[in-house]
C-alpha cells in the first residue's frame, strides 16, 4: 500500500497556549478512505485546515505534513500551496459558502480550470459539463448558467464535488459534506462519494460525527476526542473490537440507531 499523505505529530495551539490538536499522527493510503470521527470541538476541522494550509494566523502549528515525500516543514508556504493546489481537493459542510454568490457556476468552473491549466474557454466548459454529469447532475447547461442561490443544497454539494475533482486531485478532503442536507440527499451524496473513490485511485479524508457513515465509506477510522486521536485502525477492528471506552460507546450508539430505526439507507 502506498502512503500518499502523512500527518506527523500535529499540534495546534491557540494564542493562550491551549492545545487544540495534540500530537496527532495518521496517514492516507492511495485509493483508500480514512474517516476522522469525533464529537464537536474535538479538532477534526483544524486538522483538515492544517493539511490545506488554511489555519488562521493566530493559531500555532507544529509537527509535519508529508505529501508524496514533500515535507511541509522544509517548504516555503508558496511552494507548499503550489504542490498542494492541484493535488488536494476539498468540500465542506456549506457548499454555498465556498461558491461565489454572484458569478454563475459555469464561469467559476472555467476560471478555476484556466487558472491552473492552459486550456481554451470552450475546452474548460466541456470539461466542467463532463464533471457535472459525473456527479449525476442532469441538466448541466442549466446548472452552468445558474447562481449558487438558485440551486438546492444537494445540487450545490454536487457542484462543489465536481469542482473539487476538476483538477483531478489525488486526495479529497470532505469535512462533514452531508451534515446540512436532508437524509435522502445525504445518502445520495455518500453513495456518490463511494463510487467516485471506487472508480479512481483517489484517497479521501472524510470527517464526520457519524460512525455509521464511517463504517460504510472508510477503510481506516481514527477517533478524535479533545484534540487527540485516541484510537485508530482498520474499519473492521474499530467497529468489531473497539478498545477505547469512548469508541465502545460510539459503537453501542451506532448499533442502537441501526437496529432501532433501520432508516439509514446507506447502512
Ligand atoms: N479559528 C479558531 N480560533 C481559535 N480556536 C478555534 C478556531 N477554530 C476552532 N477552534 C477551537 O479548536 C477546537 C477544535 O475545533 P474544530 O473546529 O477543529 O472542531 P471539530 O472537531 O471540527 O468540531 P465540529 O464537529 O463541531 O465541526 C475547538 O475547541 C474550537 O473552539
Ligand atoms: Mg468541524
Amino acid at each position: 500500500m502506498k502512503t500518499l499523505l502523512e500527518v506527523k505529530n500535529l499540534n495546534i495551539r491557540n494564542k493562550e497556549g491551549q492545545s487544540l490538536v495534540h500530537d496527532s499522527s495518521f496517514s492516507l493510503e492511495t485509493g483508500k478512505t480514512y474517516a476522522l470521527i469525533g464529537e464537536s470541538g474535538s479538532g477534526k476541522t483544524l486538522t483538515s485546515k492544517a493539511i490545506l494550509d488554511m489555519l488562521p494566523a493566530h493559531l500555532q502549528m507544529s509537527g509535519d505534513i508529508v505529501l508524496q515525500g514533500e515535507h511541509l516543514k522544509q517548504l516555503s508556504r508558496k511552494r507548499w500551496r503550489s504542490i498542494r493546489g492541484g493535488q488536494i481537493g476539498a468540500i465542506f459542510q456549506h457548499p454555498e459558502q465556498a461558491l461565489h454568490p454572484s458569478i454563475p457556476i459555469g464561469r467559476q468552473f472555467v476560471d478555476l480550470m484556466r487558472s491552473h491549466l492552459p486550456v481554451s474557454r470552450y475546452e474548460a466548459e466541456k470539461q466542467a459539463k463532463k464533471m457535472l454529469s459525473q456527479v449525476l447532475l442532469k441538466d448541466t447547461s442549466h446548472v452552468m448558467s445558474s447562481y449558487a442561490h438558485e440551486l438546492s443544497g444537494g445540487m450545490n454539494q454536487r457542484v462543489m464535488i465536481a469542482m473539487a475533482l476538476l483538477l483531478k486531485p489525488k486526495i479529497l478532503i470532505a469535512d462533514e459534506p452531508t451534515s446540512a442536507l436532508d437524509v435522502k440527499t445525504q445518502a445520495e451524496i455518500i453513495f456518490l462519494l463511494k463510487e467516485l473513490i471506487l472508480d479512481t485511485d483517489m484517497s479521501m479524508l472524510f470527517i464526520t460525527h457519524d460512525l455509521l457513515i464511517s463504517g460504510y465509506l472508510a477503510d481506516t477510522i481514527g477517533v478524535m476526542r479533545e484534540g487527540k486521536i485516541i484510537e485508530q485502525g482498520s474499519k473492521e477492528n474499530i467497529l468489531s473490537a473497539p478498545e477505547h471506552e469512548y469508541t465502545q460507546e460510539l459503537c453501542r450508539h451506532c448499533s442502537q440507531r441501526f437496529l432501532g430505526k433501520g432508516e439509514i439507507p446507506y447502512a
